[in-house]
């Protein structure tokens, strides 16, 4: 819904879109006018689309030095798969089996052909292995590969985070980039306060929030796997090299962060 609306208030000039708003369900469409009109959801809407774009971006780089293999690690309604551009490079989606197969109903709704160079992976991180669910998917452990992991790490527990790193980092030429949010705790009272509404809301509908950290705590994890590299990208340092003016009256502070990890 915020990559839909980015689109419609915005014109995608972070982030540019064509499916968000087509693959959205009666529900979300009903939700859309609400969350248009609130000026609340505009620091959440940036955030969204910028870190696809610095994703996009990360990848795209990647994909020039040869990576052939891209993952989409708990996709939800991501639409690059649809989008590739890349005529060799294949793409594997990995999420939930249910949140999958009601992926796969709206793009059917919505009369999206699937690319040829999509490949569905149903895996829950908690109860099996990426590796696996990669492998039986026609993965090649062997090759390098670019994974986007956004808007999931919140959700997993810490050993299903660890796990997903230690896989990738065995991975050569590997690189992944990821979100992920500080302690309640670190938040100026008023910050807290919302973030705690938005905590309540996700864990009333059966997601909680499992898993922060404070930055120098994700640098010790990161470093512990043996990344060959990393840089830890604040939401203020995101918002200088895509908002443009779309940047101005946004609330300076804490907030989530993007990771870009490099293995050896
Ligand atoms: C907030 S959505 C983000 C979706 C998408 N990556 C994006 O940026 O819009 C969280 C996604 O993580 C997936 N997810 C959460 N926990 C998971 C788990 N244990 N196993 C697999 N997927 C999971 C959900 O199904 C959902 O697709």
């Amino acid at each position: 819904m915020h990559r839909a609306i980015h689109q419609m208030l915005e014109g995608g000039v972070i982030f540019s879109d064509p499916f968000a708003l087509k693959i959205l369900d009666d529900e979300a469409r009903a939700g859309m006018p609400a969350m248009t009109d609130d000026p609340a959801h505009r620091p959440m809407r940036l955030f969204i689309a910028a870190r696809s774009r610095f994703s996009e971006d990360a990848m795209a780089v990647c994909v020039a030095r040869g990576v052939r293999q891209v993952v989409i690690l708990g996709a939800g309604l991501d639409t690059f798969s649809l989008r590739n551009p890349y005529a060799a490079v294949s793409v594997y989606e990995i999420d939930y089996p249910t949140t999958q197969a009601w992926k796969r109903e709206q793009l059917a709704l919505a009369g999206v052909a699937l690319p040829a160079s999509l490949t569905f992976a149903p895996v829950d991180f908690e109860r099996q292995s990426l590796a696996d669910g990669l492998a039986a998917a026609g993965f090649r452990s062997e090759e390098p590969a670019y994974f986007q992991w956004l808007g999931v790490v919140p959700y997993l527990t810490r050993e299903a985070i660890v796990a997903a790193l230690n896989f990738i980092a065995s991975i050569k030429g590997a690189e992944v980039v990821f979100d992920y949010g500080e302690p309640l705790e670190n938040f100026p009272p008023a910050m807290r306060a919302n973030l705690t509404a938005i905590a309540e809301r996700a864990a009333s509908l059966g997601e909680p929030w499992l898993s922060m950290f404070n930055p120098s705590d994700m640098a010790a994890l990161l470093q512990a796997r043996r990344f060959a590299s990393f840089e830890d990208v604040t939401r203020a340092e995101l918002a200088a090299r895509y908002y443009g003016e779309l940047g101005e009256g946004l609330l300076a502070g804490p907030g989530p962060h993007v990771v870009r990890a490099t293995s050896r």
